[in-house]
């Protein structure tokens, strides 16, 4: 079992209260088994997103919550981290504690909003602004259709801020028999933007 010293490097996950969480938590599963560790962040709607589309039963104590992602995950002790909404002195709180990586998973819109005019007014939008400040990946992943002028313009001016915006809309080219194909196509392509070998599906290209 691996230990903290022998993590790959940790990645910043927040799920908020967009639909599909299951991409979230298929994320956080894919960094476990790549022996990363995860700091997670979950959002009180996301708890709620969570309740009503998944059969995952969650709580919202931040160390029983570390412990319930474990037991689900098979994450070794310390692989992963999970940290409340105001937990200000939690290492993504600051640009020298945060990871280099972090991605929002679901996205919703409102916290889109918030992290592109810079609200910071909890541990996620306050992580994702230090992402940002600090020049560091942050990938979205929001899920809405159809999308306003609002969020069109949140998402370009997140775009030109050096942000990947990562639209949870899974492809059909590769003839998916399952929901989890649906989401290891999403899934996939977070790991792609963060540099990190999957096999959850072939890359364009290569033989199937
Ligand atoms: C079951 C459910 C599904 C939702 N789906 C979406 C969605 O797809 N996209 C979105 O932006 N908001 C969606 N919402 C609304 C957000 O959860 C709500 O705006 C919330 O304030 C977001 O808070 P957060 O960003 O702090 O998680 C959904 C809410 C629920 C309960």
């Amino acid at each position: 079992m691996a230990d903290e010293a022998t993590f790959e490097k940790p990645v910043t996950v927040a799920l908020t209260g967009a639909s599909g969480a299951q991409y979230g938590l298929r994320l956080i599963d894919c960094l476990v088994a790549a022996r990363h560790q995860v700091l997670v962040l979950i959002s009180k709607a996301a708890q709620m997103v969570i309740a009503t589309e998944t059969d995952v039963s969650l709580p919202s104590n931040p160390e029983r919550l570390s412990e319930a992602l474990k037991e689900r995950s098979g994450a070794a002790p310390g692989q992963i981290r999970c940290f409340g909404r105001e937990d200000w002195m939690a290492p993504v709180a600051s640009g020298s504690g945060a990871p280099s990586a972090m991605v929002i998973c679901p996205c919703s819109t409102g916290t889109l909003s918030a992290v592109a005019t810079g609200a910071s007014n909890n541990l996620i939008e306050r992580a994702a602004d230090v992402a940002l400040k600090e020049r560091r990946q942050l990938i979205l992943v929001p899920r809405e259709t159809p999308f306003s002028a609002i969020h069109l313009e949140h998402m370009l001016t997140l775009t030109r801020m050096g942000a990947v915006i990562l639209p949870a809309a899974p492809g059909f080219y590769h003839r998916p028999q399952t929901l989890d194909d649906m989401i290891d196509f999403i899934v996939a392509r977070i790991l792609n933007q963060l540099g990190i070998a999957h096999t959850l599906m072939p890359r364009w290209g290569e033989a199937t």
